[in-house]
């Protein structure tokens, strides 16, 4: 597997099967606003040249917050996720950060999972998040 800086190129190449390979994401419209966000970095993994998946931190002085992890359905549960995760905690150590944040859903049993995984602790819920709805909880990570 590759992990590059994603590009909007990418993101075109996505364009068309973003709907149905991928969910729990920001919009394309939204993506492509993120990755003309200076302040965010984005980046996606290819497994034999096919986009597997991608994610993405907005970086605020010293705090990175994720916005996106998102792995292709079909390539689910074999360390995509992960390593996407894992490159991105590795920026965060590289470019000083001192906090990495972000919201899941309390539903969300395979990312909070994966959360904990890599080291990050729930430090409490925000009540009706999504949609004025669902419950997230905030995680947090501060040992890179
Ligand atoms: C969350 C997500 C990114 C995980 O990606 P993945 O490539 O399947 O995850 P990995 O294979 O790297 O798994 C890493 C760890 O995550 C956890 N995990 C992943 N899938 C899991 C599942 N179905 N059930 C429980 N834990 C799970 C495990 O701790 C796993 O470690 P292990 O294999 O040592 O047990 C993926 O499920 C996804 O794209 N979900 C939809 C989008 C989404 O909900 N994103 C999060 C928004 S906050």
């Amino acid at each position: 597997m590759e992990i590059t800086d994603m590009t909007l190129d990418d993101l075109e190449q996505m364009k068309d099967t973003l709907y149905s390979d991928y969910d729990n994401f920001w919009s394309y419209n939204i993506l492509k606003q993120e990755l003309e966000n200076d302040k965010t970095k984005y980046i996606i993994a290819r497994e034999n040249n096919e986009i597997v998946g991608f994610a993405g931190i907005l970086i605020i002085f010293d705090e990175a917050n994720l916005n996106n992890i998102v792995v292709k359905k079909s390539c689910r549960g074999r360390g995509i996720g992960g390593e996407l995760l894992e490159t991105l905690i590795d920026l965060c150590s590289d470019l000083n950060l001192k906090t990495f944040t972000l919201e899941v859903n309390v539903e969300n049993v395979p990312a909070i999972k994966l959360y904990e995984k890599f080291g990050f602790k729930n430090l409490g819920i925000r009540k009706k998040y999504y949609d004025n709805i669902s419950d997230a909880y905030i995680m947090s990570k501060t040992d890179f």
